[in-house]
Order: C-alpha cells, then structure tokens, then sequence
C-alpha cells in the first residue's frame, strides 16, 4: 500500500496545471481542457471569457452544516476488476459511520449524464472530465464522492485530479490482471470483446495506462469484497473528519 496524497499535495499540483486555478471558492477557466481547441470563426476569445464566477458562501459553512470535509476517491482499473463492488462496500461502510457519500460510477453516467458518450479516446476523455465536474461539484457541497471509472488514460486521470483543485484527492489504482478480469467476466464483455464484437475494448483492443504512483493500491484476487474496502474506509473517514 502506498502514502495517501496530503490536500496540501493536491493543491501544489493544481497551483502546476496552467488552464485552471482552484481553490478559495472561485476558479478561472484560463484555457480549455482539450489540448486540440481550436477557437470557431465567430469568436477568437477562450470559452469561458464571457462569463464570470460568482462567488458563493463560503463551503466551510456548507461543510459545517453536514459535520464533515469532503473527499475524491477516484478509482481507476479495468472491467471486471472490481471497481463497482469495492465502490459499494466503502459506500456502505462510510455511511454505517454517518459520513455522507456518493458514488459516481461509470455505467451509470453512461446511462445519464455521458450518455451521449462511446468509447473512443476523446469520448473517454470527456467521460471523465464530466465525471471529475461532478465529482468536484458534489464534493464543494462537502460529499465524499467515490468516482469508478476505467479511466485507462494517465493524462486524464491527472486532469481529473486538477479539475478536483484543492479538494483531497485519492487516485486508488483496482489492481486486477487482466487474465482475473478476462475470467471473472461478470458482464460477459470479453468473450464479446475477443469475438470482435466489442470495439475498442480496454485491455482487449484498447490500452489501459495503470497508476505510476496511485495514493493506493488495492488487490482483489484471492480477497474478499471486505478485504479489498478495508484500508480505504479509515482513510476517507480520517480525510473527513470535521475540521
Ligand atoms: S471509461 O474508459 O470511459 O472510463 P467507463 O468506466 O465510463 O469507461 O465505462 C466502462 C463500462 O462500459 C464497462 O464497465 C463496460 O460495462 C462498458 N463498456 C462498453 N463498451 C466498452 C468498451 N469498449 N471498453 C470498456 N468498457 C466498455
């Protein structure tokens, strides 16, 4: 297992990422998040350079209300290795202790929010731009939000973790071989993916970057669901202890 990430850790890599600053209740879109932009004929200005924040309450008050701090623990791995399960039972268990939570779990945003969304690189890149929004957005309401997403991109999952500002966040690596995937395949989507009837299929026909350096590592194989949660629901209550 390794170090969780401090929020002063989070802040210093948001203060790195040049199109957004966070922090203190405001954020300015400097620049887009898609490195591919190009400004329309009609406007040569940034999106965004029309609008301004308002500035709303200070969150503390709104943290204060529901006795806790927010946290973002965005889990990342393949199909099949968990992700969804380990998600529920952290969820149960915050809950059991009187934490607020959400879970934001990938099939479900793609059945809503993402819908409009397939799987190429630049859906799957947006798929998770909107899942880090949100995620931000519920956590500046003071929720732990547990993300599952395959998120197989590095580049994405550190703008998610930009996009999250100064809010604590936990990139938790769900680290399951893909053979343990391939032959648990719960959904059915490997045997479809290898008869080529699943385009671009993460790990079959399309990569997936594992974490270099996730706040944590959890293992599957060989453990319980209650196995794997374990060493995460102490450090999100810790995280969101209230200040
Ligand atoms: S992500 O790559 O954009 O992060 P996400 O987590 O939202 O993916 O969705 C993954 C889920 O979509 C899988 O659990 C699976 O049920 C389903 N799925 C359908 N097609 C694919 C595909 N080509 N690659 C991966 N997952 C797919």
């Amino acid at each position: 297992m390794q170090a969780f990430g401090s929020s002063k850790a989070s802040a210093a890599r948001a203060e790195e990422r040049p199109w957004i600053q966070a922090g203190n209740n405001r954020r300015e879109i400097l620049r887009p998040l898609h490195e591919d932009w190009q400004p329309s004929q009609e406007t040569e200005a940034a999106p965004g350079s029309n609008l301004t924040w308002h500035t709303l309450q200070p969150r503390e008050n709104r943290w204060a209300c529901l006795g806790q701090r927010p946290a973002i623990a965005w889990f990342t791995g393949l199909s099949g290795a968990g992700k969804s399960s380990i998600a529920n039972a952290v969820d149960r268990a915050l809950t059991a202790q009187g934490r607020h939570t959400m879970v934001l779990d990938g099939d479900n945003l793609r059945l809503g929010l993402n819908r409009d969304l397939g799987f190429s690189p630049r859906d799957r890149a947006e798929n998770i731009r909107r899942a880090a929004e949100t995620a931000r957005l519920m956590a500046e309401t003071g929720l732990i939000t547990i993300v599952s997403l395959i998120s197989p991109f590095r580049a994405e999952r550190a703008a998610a973790r930009l996009i999250a500002g100064d809010i604590p966040f936990l990139e938790i690596f769900i680290d399951t071989p893909l053979a343990i995937c391939e032959a648990r395949d719960p959904k059915g989507l490997y045997d479809r993916a290898r008869a080529g009837k699943i385009p671009d299929f993460t790990g079959i026909s399309a990569p997936y970057e594992a974490p270099e350096a996730p706040d944590l590592t959890i293992t599957t194989h060989g453990c319980s669901v209650a196995d794997s949660a374990r060493a995460l629901i102490p450090a999100l209550l810790g995280l969101s202890a209230p200040a």
